[in-house]
């Protein structure tokens, strides 16, 4: 017998063997995962995370954009329910406001995981782990350079004006709580003024403004609770005429590339990390879940504080 002639009856009998069993054929595993929507180059970076992470896995995904609105996302997870998936994983636009719908998930037997955003219920068995960074350190952090900044000039008092992200959401409440808890206490900072920017470049610019318009020269740092707002504020600064960075001194939290550009050119002071490549322990902590392993009910991802005169010397690592 030929090696060919050999080769196609293994290959036939290999496939009668399939068509009567397939219910050895491995299913994948299937995931809903409901986004938050593209509002920065933080998400994008999410996003790109899950999806690779997804295929490497052999995991079949379910990717719905809910365009930061909460009813789009509910949709979406009552959605992943009909069609039975195995797990729904998704980010939070807000904290609360999911009980009902976390409550259809687990009678229909389908495990939820958060990401990167926490939820806020009575029922903490609604829900299996959370996966993500740990934001109100993420405020500590972005406080505590700047309690250090301040330090260095003593007699000197900063007004101080914060961009927040969008209202209700984990990282806007939680990066509020951790920067007043550490700058609660010095008597060199002022807040002047605090908005909800939505974590947008455009609202940044245009928030940004409105405070320049109000208290022009007398701002001295700018609090962003992302870098995306933070870069639209840039523009705006430099567009009324005074140096980002100097005249203005900007703290803000992300770390994406974006950011470190910026450092680069001295327009921005600091960045404090926060991590969105999420995707390959969401899609392991998911086959655990479905394998029916205990998984802790926080992962935290590890997270560094980039101040600009480390910027040129770490771009070439930055993955996002
Ligand atoms: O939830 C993480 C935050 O959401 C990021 O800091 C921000 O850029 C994003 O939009």
């Amino acid at each position: 017998m030929t090696v060919q002639r050999r080769t196609f009856i293994a290959a036939a009998a290999f496939a009668l063997a399939g068509a009567a069993f397939p219910a050895m054929a491995a299913k994948p595993l299937v995931m809903g995962f409901s986004q938050v929507g593209a509002e920065s180059e933080w998400r994008t970076a999410n996003t790109v995370s899950v999806k690779d992470a997804a295929r490497k896995a052999g995991i079949n995904l379910k990717f719905a954009d809910a365009q930061q609105r909460q009813e789009n996302q509910v949709k979406a997870i009552r959605s992943f329910i009909a069609q039975k998936v195995d797990v729904i994983a998704f980010s939070p636009v807000v904290e609360s406001g999911w009980d009902t719908v976390l409550r259809e998930a687990k009678a229909a037997n389908i495990p939820v995981i958060l990401t990167d955003r926490d939820v806020n219920v009575a029922d903490k068995s609604l829900y299996v782990t959370l996966i993500g960074s740990d934001f109100v350190e993420e405020g500590r952090r972005a406080g505590r350079w700047l309690n250090e900044y301040a330090k260095k000039q003593p007699g000197k008092t900063f007004n101080v004006v914060e961009l927040q992200g969008t209202v209700g959401s984990a990282p806007a409440i939680d990066r509020k709580t951790g920067f007043e808890e550490v700058t609660k206490g010095n008597a060199q900072l002022k807040m002047l003024r605090t908005q909800t920017a939505e974590f947008t470049r455009a609202k940044g610019k245009e928030v940004m403004e409105a405070f320049l318009k109000a208290h022009g020269k007398n701002i001295n740092v700018l609090y962003a609770h992302n870098d995306d707002m933070a870069i639209g504020a840039i523009q705006a600064i430099e567009e009324a005429g005074l140096k980002p960075g100097k005249d203005i001194v900007i703290v803000s939290v992300d770390g994406v590339r974006g950011a470190f550009e910026a450092m680069i050119q001295g327009k921005l002071n600091v960045t404090v990390e926060c991590n969105p490549l999420l995707g390959p322990l969401l899609m392991q902590t998911a086959k655990d879940v479905k394998a029916g392993k205990q998984v802790p009910k926080r992962l935290v991802v590890e997270e560094r504080v980039f101040p600009a005169e480390v910027a040129l010397k770490e771009f070439p690592n930055r993955k996002y």
